[in-house]
């Protein structure tokens, strides 16, 4: 062996493990700003999952390479042999990552690019109503056409679709597809949004009962397809020719709603990621157990992060608006449902689309179901323990929610 062979070696790898070591650095960093971008949109546990695997992936491979980096005065050309192996490793590790990276990006760019070019429906279409045979669905059809021309009237006053054109990305990530009925669901979360995934993976033949779907195959199996999954003349032909629909409920009851599943019962998700942020930023004298855990939040302390404008920690798809969430002056929705009349409006849905018969909305809570349901009393109870102010930044927080679904009466 050249003896400059045995000094070269080891500076290469040096330098190629330090490289590796910073673009992982960098790269890990992005992916915090990506995911805490990617969290304020879209929640759901597995994606949450790869990017925790991935992020790990990362950090270890930055860890191995700063080891290494640090070793290097003791290395003997054996350890030099060993390091390049390392590094070998390590860039493998690298490029596949950043490949995936660039892939994703690719996709996402061209994505937005096309959706530039996209003609979202013009105006509202009427319902077809041709399977309505009796007159037992006049009410909940009277009020689907009031809510109707009220969302229209004021998207006409106020909405410019330009401006919401660039947040159409996120937006067709939050539609569910069926495609053998032409249904386009806008998931809102609190809204009754998980017997909703069970009825549409019903009617499209992935299970045979709605009660027999659990609460997790729901949310993080992956079995219903979102509206960005298709290419831009797919996701045109369906905006245009399916049944858009959306269920909203009342933004105080949403929220209170929210605040409860997610912190007042164990949730080795929200406490940690959530809870931590809120009680550091917000809790005087916070006990060291508090801090560590995130458990035990309160109302209050959760009301003033969410209307912090330096929040401690971004929004959450459970708490965000659903003018943020489904853009309903940018997609006009041919039916809105209301939770506040959430079976009825559903099953006349179910009968305008020629659901089978034996078809109904399943009306059970499948999470934490001895709870008391969020109803206007226990909204009221914890409305009571905020100050007047912090109650009217509340309810001008969801302003425009309350404007679009005419929710207007606060309850205090
Ligand atoms: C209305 O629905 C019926 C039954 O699905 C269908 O045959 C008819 O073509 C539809 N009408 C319009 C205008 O789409
Ligand atoms: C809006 O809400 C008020 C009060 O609840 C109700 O009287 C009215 O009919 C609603 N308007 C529409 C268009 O639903």
């Amino acid at each position: 062996m050249q003896p400059s062979d045995r000094v070269m070696n080891p500076r290469h790898v040096f330098i190629s493990v330090l490289m590796f070591g910073v673009a992982g650095l960098l790269f890990f960093m992005y992916l915090q700003a990506w995911i805490e971008e990617q969290h304020t949109v879209n929640g759901t546990l597995s994606k949450r999952r790869f990017q925790e695997h991935f992020e790990n992936t990362m950090l270890r491979a930055y860890q191995r390479s700063v080891a290494a980096n640090l070793n290097k005065r003791q290395t003997t050309v054996i350890r030099g042999k060993h390091s390049q192996e390392q590094a070998n490793t390590l860039s493998e590790v690298a490029s596949s990552l950043l490949s995936q990276l660039y892939e994703q990006q690719k996709m996402t760019k061209s994505l937005l690019k096309h959706l530039k070019q996209l003609n979202l429906p013009p105006v509202m279409r009427p319902l077809n109503k041709s399977l309505i045979k009796d007159d037992r669905w006049k009410n909940a059809d009277e009020a689907q056409e009031k809510r109707r021309s009220f969302l229209y009237d004021f998207c006409k006053k106020y909405s410019s679709k330009n401006q919401l054109r660039t947040h159409l990305v996120r937006m067709v990530s939050r539609i569910y597809v069926e495609d053998r009925h032409r249904i386009l669901y806008c998931e809102v979360p609190k809204a009754g949004c998980s017997n909703w995934k069970r009825i549409l993976m019903v009617l499209n033949g992935l299970a045979s009962s709605a009660y027999s779907i659990s609460h997790n195959t729901v949310h993080y199996g992956k079995h219903l397809k979102k509206l960005d999954s298709y290419d831009l003349k797919g996701i045109q032909r369906r905006l245009n020719t399916y049944t858009k629909i959306l269920f909203v409920r009342d933004p105080m009851e949403r929220l209170v709603s929210a605040f409860r599943d997610k912190f007042e019962h164990p949730n080795s998700y929200y406490h940690p990621v959530f809870g931590k942020a809120i009680i550091k930023k917000y809790r005087l004298n916070a006990h060291e157990m508090a801090l560590k855990t995130g458990s035990g939040v309160k109302f209050k302390e959760f009301i003033q992060y969410l209307l912090d404008s330096q929040r401690p920690v971004g929004m959450d798809i459970h708490w965000e608006q659903i003018s943020k969430l489904c853009y309903p002056c940018l997609i006009n929705y041919d039916f809105i449902g209301k939770f506040e009349t959430l079976e009825e409006d559903a099953n006349y849905f179910l009968q305008l689309i020629g659901a089978p018969a034996e078809l109904t909305f399943p009306n059970f809570k499948d999470r934490h179901s001895s709870d008391e349901r969020t109803n206007t009393e226990v909204v009221r109870q914890y409305l009571n323990e905020l100050s007047i102010t912090e109650r009217q930044l509340t309810y001008d927080f969801y302003y425009l929610d309350n404007l679009m679904f005419n929710y207007t009466t606060p309850i205090v």
